[in-house]
């Protein structure tokens, strides 16, 4: 029996992120599943995100229903399990044939041909359950030890906010500065609404953002609200330098908003830098691939960013993957090298310049503990209240946000999934006083 091509990808997705490092957003835009129709590649999407995002749920119908305990299972047949239970819990529109006899001959395809009677009576067992789960705690589909901290530094209405926006598809936002391109845009059948945040900032309400000309020719470039503002906040400079730049959402809009000045984006990773060259082709933006921490730069800057590589707590609705790999003990790892990043950044900044750091983290550890490290290595900075550089970009209308305490923490931006329309995002803001 022939599979469909959009399943046939899941398996290979899903097996790939499970025992790589791979993440879905990046392979559900490779050029293998390129060629698939809108259809497929709507199903695909929905099956890898879905899997991801409601992973411990799926596993725990299966152990009820498997006669092998779970860790006996070859990830193959694992994964083809956990892709048959999501259609039959998750997707009603999916006849319960379909999602039985695919994921058999996805078993039987991955050579596994001796498992696949045991995946058809796993599912047939579980298709016959009565009455169906029509909802689950998105809680519970969460590592315990992450919701119990969200609750601890957030309080339990936020976490559980935190956790439901986790298992939500948020719409895809951009930011367009060009109004011209908006009603290209429109014309392009897309439906477009104000973003949350910026004057700048477009939700898709409506049509294939992925698949217009402005998209194609990276006119425009889908980021979040919260990734937006970060780079908004660092405003204006003659000189910029974007720290840990690819792939440079943020590059584009300190280029674009800053359109005189000579904008440095340094990349650790040769591959990234290069892709980030091709996704922000700006004159102004001169792109070094090598480690901040040992940079070869002679000059100073007036703005700097250091948007540092964090656990990504902040993003899992659109990086569910993140929560099954990250385990507590990553997060002094990550501190360690935050600090190492962040206190050479702080190097780079001229007298009275201003730098940013920001993660898309939800930990204190990588965020206000980052900065306390950092400024016990150098007193010759302050943090600045985020809330100044709010009132400025309200002043100038590019920030239409109006609840300045619900996104500040102290002297800090913090934005919550859930609690507020965007990824859950950190921000300071240091200046070099001495
Ligand atoms: C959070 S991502 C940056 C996202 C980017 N600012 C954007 O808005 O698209 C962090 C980036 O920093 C890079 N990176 C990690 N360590 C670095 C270092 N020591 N020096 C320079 N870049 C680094 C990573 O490869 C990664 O591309």
């Amino acid at each position: 029996m022939p599979i469909s091509h959009a399943r046939v990808a899941a398996f290979e997705i899903l097996l790939r992120i499970e025992s790589t490092d791979a993440y879905a957003s990046e392979l559900l835009h490779s050029a293998r599943v390129a060629k698939l129709s809108p259809a497929d590649h709507g199903l695909l999407t929905e099956i890898v995100m879905g899997v991801l995002r409601w992973r411990s749920v799926l596993d725990q119908n299966i152990a009820q229903y498997s006669s092998q305990s779970m860790g006996k299972l070859d990830l193959e047949v694992l994964t083809t399990l956990r892709i048959g239970t999501y259609q039959l819990v998750f997707l009603n529109r999916i006849p319960q044939h379909a999602a039985i006899n695919e994921s058999v001959e996805l078993a039987k395809r991955a050579r596994k041909r001796s498992a696949a009677g045991f995946v058809n009576a796993v599912l047939r067992k579980m298709a016959k359950q009565q009455p169906r789960p029509t909802s689950f705690d998105p809680q519970s589909a969460h590592p315990r030890w992450l919701a119990e901290r969200w609750t601890r530094h957030y309080g339990s209405k936020a976490a559980q906010a935190i956790c439901a926006y986790d298992q939500s598809t948020p719409p895809p936002t951009v930011h367009i500065r060009d109004s011209v391109v908006v009603e290209e845009l429109r014309q392009e059948g897309i439906e477009l609404e104000s973003g949350a945040f910026l004057s700048h900032s477009f939700t898709v309400r409506g049509g294939e953002i992925a698949r217009t000309k402005a998209f194609r020719e990276r006119r425009i470039a889908i980021q979040d609200e919260a990734s937006q503002l970060i780079a908004m906040l660092a405003g204006h400079g003659r000189s910029i330098l974007d720290c840990c730049s690819a792939p440079g959402g943020k590059t584009r809009i300190l280029a674009q908003n800053n359109p005189k000045a000579n904008v440095i984006a340094l990349e650790l990773h040769p591959r990234r830098a290069r892709l980030l060259r091709k996704l922000v082709p700006d004159a102004n933006v001169r792109v070094i691939s090598a480690d901040v921490r040992a940079a070869p730069l002679a000059q100073d800057f007036e703005r700097v960013l250091v948007d540092a590589p964090c656990s990504g707590t902040g993003t899992l609705a659109r990086n569910p993957e993140i929560k099954w790999r990250l385990k507590p003990e990553d997060l002094g790892r990550l501190q360690v090298s935050q600090v190492e990043i962040l206190t050479a950044a702080m190097t780079r900044v001229g007298l009275g310049g201003r730098l940013v750091y920001s993660t898309c983290s939800l930990e204190p550890e990588e965020n206000e503990q980052v900065v306390e490290r950092a400024l016990e290595n150098d007193a010759s900075f302050a943090v600045v209240d985020c809330r100044g550089a709010l009132e400025k970009l309200a002043i100038t209308g590019e920030l239409s946000w109006k609840s300045f305490d619900s996104v500040l923490s102290g002297n800090y931006l913090r934005t919550i999934p859930g609690v507020h329309p965007c990824d859950g995002f950190f921000a300071a803001i240091l200046e070099k006083r001495a």
